[in-house]
């Protein structure tokens, strides 16, 4: 039994009761499969729908199609086996972007999360909406939120339902220059707040919540708790996610996870002209030492990439690990993978952050309820100790002036009136963070609250 659930997150009127997006993996490795078990779960499944017609027999010679044709066949699919929310992940870069979306909005996904580049220009905004499809860009920094949401505002009228901000410490292509990846002022918690201060006038100028949710190294949950408390409304989490039975991946890509080492995750370089992290092995390795292991392109994904220079077909190499083909390929990872030790159903894995998450709301409890009772014996029993004599002492001296007239006590009497009032701010003040605990605690207020008052009286009942 889960006393402290993780609150749920909100996108337009969907109401997600797990705060979990599963992150989108391209080529084959978040399908249907794992995407319905997530949303079993109460969060938000993902189909990635990056190079998805790989799985499809004719990609090579009619990629547009099979691309589409797999995307709509993985959201029926999902749907099939749940009745939770659906995400597409879409990669803007992509060139077949315009039509992978007119299949989320045909095929009505709960959600679409779109990263890889801005999602500005060419929206179909009106058609999402009409089809009741949220929003969600992808972004890694304050800025790109700005641009995003100035132009949304300027050009559409409307703004997105939320944001994911994805730090440097998740799997697959990056959105930072290899130097920031460890930049303290580009890590998670530093841009988190940072973006939900950036959406806060558009939340109002629209009058509705834009709920920022973070995502990259996400692995506890504490981590859960402590992205949380820093302002996100929810998680995106991919890692994880791969080592699941669910996971629509080969296996031995599972395993690849299960058996890293943290000295093992790499950066990379990738062909689409941008960093990435994954796990290290000789296909990478050949690739660094400049021997090419291309002949053709599989299909024109990307304008950015360069067949006649690039070491290898990025979706090729994917495809290839996503079937267990390790030696074709490599697995993309977050810097997390590391730490995997099993492969685990999906359910095992999110009540695990369930009863984790719950656990660190019951540590951070019991930390603030120890620092409150500290600074009510040395603080708040002092406070009122001094308030009484002090107002005592004040009416002497008040009784002693007006007896005899002596100016001297008159000064000393304003100044323990000068005093009551600094004792009573400093009452005021303790009293505010009781109310912050109350707002954080609800199932402990009722205890706290009886405190408080017993205080709050103690104060009251001293005669001034
Ligand atoms: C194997 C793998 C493939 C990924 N593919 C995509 C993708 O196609 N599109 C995308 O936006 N993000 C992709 N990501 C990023 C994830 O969606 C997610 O945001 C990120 O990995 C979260 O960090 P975590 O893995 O530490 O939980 C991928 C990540 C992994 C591990």
């Amino acid at each position: 039994m889960i006393f402290f659930p993780m609150p749920p997150l909100h996108l337009g009127d969907l109401e997600i009761k797990t705060p979990i997006v599963q992150g989108g993996m391209g080529v084959g490795i978040s399908l249907s499969g794992l995407a319905s078990a997530v949303a079993n779960e109460g969060g938000v499944g993902v189909i990635a729908a990056n190079a998805i017609g790989m799985i499809e027999p004719d990609y090579y010679q009619n990629g547009l199609q099979a691309n589409c044709r797999a995307l709509r066949s993985e959201i029926a699919k999902a749907r099939a086996r749940t009745s939770g929310v659906i995400g597409v992940n879409v990669m803007v870069a992509l060139n077949d972007f315009p039509h992978l979306m007119r299949v989320v909005v045909e095929e009505k996904a709960d959600v679409v999360f779109m990263g890889a580049g801005l999602p500005i220009r060419n929206i179909p905004v009106a058609e999402l909406r009409r089809a009741g499809v949220k929003v969600v860009p992808i972004v890694s920094s304050r800025r790109a939120a700005d641009l995003i949401f100035k132009y949304w505002d300027k050009s559409y009228g409307d703004v997105p339902d939320g944001l994911v901000v994805e730090g440097p410490l998740a799997g697959g292509h990056l959105g930072f220059a290899p130097e920031k990846l460890t930049d303290p002022a580009c890590q998670l918690e530093a841009v988190v707040p940072q973006v939900v201060e950036a959406v806060a006038p558009y939340a109002e100028k629209y009058g509705r919540s834009i709920p920022v949710i973070a995502g990259g190294g996400v692995y506890t949950g504490q981590d859960i708790h402590k992205l949380l408390s820093l302002g996100a409304a929810g998680v995106q989490m991919a890692t994880r996610f791969v080592a699941t039975d669910e996971c629509d991946a080969d296996r031995r890509f599972k395993e690849a996870y299960v058996n890293c080492r943290a000295e093992d995750i790499v950066i990379i370089k990738s062909p689409v002209g941008m960093p990435g992290r994954a796990i290290g092995n000789r296909f990478l390795a050949n690739a660094a030492a400049g021997i090419r292991n291309v002949k053709r392109c599989a299909w024109k994904c990307l304008e950015s990439c360069d067949i006649a220079h690039a070491d290898y077909c990025i979706s090729v190499a994917l495809d290839n690990a996503r079937q267990g083909k390790l030696d074709g390929g490599f697995a993309f990872c977050g810097a997390n993978a590391y730490r995997v030790e099993k492969i685990v159903p999906v359910h095992e894995l999110v009540h695990g952050l369930r009863v984790e998450y719950e656990s660190a709301v019951v540590r951070e409890f019991t930390q603030l309820r120890d620092e409150y009772l500290k600074t009510m014996e040395s603080g708040f029993r002092n406070l009122c100790g001094e308030f009484t004599q002090t107002a005592a002492r004040m009416r002497l001296l008040r009784d002693e002036y007006l007896e005899r007239k002596v100016v001297s006590l008159r000064e000393e009497s304003e100044r323990m009136r000068a005093r009551l009032a600094e004792l009573r701010q400093e009452g005021n003040a303790w009293i505010e963070r009781l109310n912050q605990l109350k707002g954080r605690f609800p199932e402990k207020v009722r205890e706290l609250q009886a405190f408080a008052q017993e205080l709050q009286r103690d104060l009251l009942a001293v005669p001034v």
